[in-house]
């Protein structure tokens, strides 16, 4: 498919009002998607697990206007209070969009949003709630359209939520999800993320992610900002070939169940993330001592034990334990007895593998 298949035919905005509601999950990725092109385009293809319990949660309501707007009429909800701060995400996001949703000046909508984990948990909300968000619109588009095969809907939503953040655009269907084109990857694009399309073991399918909140404040600098350092950055060929042939190394792990490898894969794309964000110019570092101190303690707890726990980052300090299902009795026991000391106000958030959003 192409951008422009994702331009509707013209349809009338025969809908005066109603209201529509979404949940999406967040997700984290194991090969990491860091670099992007113009138009939200990543440099490399990347591939993530699903989360379960960690969602956010979007109605919209929309009231037709007498005539269109100049500006996007909306007001904007977060957990119950009003949030000028957000909009600009907003209006940037209907900008980039509008040429896919033709009656987002013709509506006024009122957009309350809320996520399932706490507020300034570090936790990126970017990808579960432009995923929540572009599905509340596709949701509406659905309705003043005669018909929109359930495949084009989520390909469609996966697309505009991809325009919103990246990220989000995994954060749609399946519970293991892969965005980027990739010339092993059947059905691959750089347009929207697909349900990753070869065999996965059975131990990935309740696959454990607990989230170690070891640095609850903002982050430092910002996704944008150390994506847009990927273009001058001096090893950056290296790692989007990297990132390829990480996901070529997946497809036998995961058919296989091979949890040595897995960990292999994902503690190095974990490593390399933060490599590149130490080596970009200008520099920077968001682990915080405590994410150090709990990678030292799994991997201690790994040479000691026969158990598989292994660690990933996202562009922050938290970390995210990762672990199969049936070592979950052991693992937890560790990461109470030794790893709660270094999260925030002892804060931790247990989830695992989800399988995308739903409509509420
Ligand atoms: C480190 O999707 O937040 O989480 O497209 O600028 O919104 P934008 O970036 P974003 O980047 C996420 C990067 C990451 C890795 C990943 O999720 O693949």
């Amino acid at each position: 498919m192409i951008e422009d298949d994702f331009i509707p035919l013209p349809y009338r905005f025969d809908k005066e009002q109603g209201r529509v509601q979404w949940k999406a999950p967040s997700n984290i990725a194991l090969v990491k998607y860091w670099g992007k092109k113009q138009n939200q385009i990543p440099a490399n293809s990347s591939v993530s697990f699903t989360l379960d319990k960690c969602r956010t949660i979007t109605s919209v309501a929309f009231t037709k206007l007498d005539k269109p707007n100049k500006e996007f009429s909306f007001d904007l909800l977060f957990e119950g209070k009003s949030r000028e701060d957000f909009k600009p995400k907003i209006v940037t996001f209907f900008k980039r969009i509008e040429k896919y949703i033709p009656f987002l000046r013709s509506y006024h909508f009122s957009i309350n949003t809320s996520n399932t984990f706490p507020h300034s948990s570090g936790i990126a909300s970017s990808a579960s709630g432009m995923a929540a968000l572009a599905l509340c619109l596709m949701d509406i588009e659905k309705q003043m359209v005669s018909e929109i095969d359930p495949d084009f809907f989520y390909k469609k939503a996966s697309f505009l939520a991809r325009l919103g953040s990246g990220s989000a655009c995994r954060s749609i269907k399946g519970n293991l999800v892969q965005w980027g084109e990739h010339n092993e990857i059947i059905g691959s694009t750089n347009l929207y993320g697909i349900p990753y399309p070869y065999p996965v073991d059975e131990v990935f399918k309740s696959y454990q992610d607990t989230i170690l909140l070891v640095h609850k404040g903002q982050k430092s600098v910002s996704s944008t900002v150390g994506h847009d350092l990927m273009h001058s950055h001096p090893f950056a060929q290296n790692r989007f070939v990297q990132a390829h042939d990480n996901l070529i190394r997946l497809r036998s792990i995961l058919a296989e169940g091979n949890l040595d490898d897995f960990i292999e894969v994902v503690e190095s794309e974990a490593l390399t993330l933060h490599a590149m964000m130490m080596t970009s110019i200008p520099y920077f570092i968001l682990m915080k001592p405590n994410t150090l101190n709990i990678i030292e303690k799994i991997w201690e707890f790994r040479r000691t034990t026969q158990n598989h726990l292994c660690f990933t980052l996202d562009a922050g300090a938290n970390v995210h334990l990762l672990y199969p299902n049936n070592e979950k009795k052991e693992v937890n026991k560790f990461i109470k007895e030794e790893l709660i000391a270094y999260c925030e106000n002892g804060q931790y958030i247990c989830d695992r593998i989800g399988f995308g959003a739903k409509k509420m």
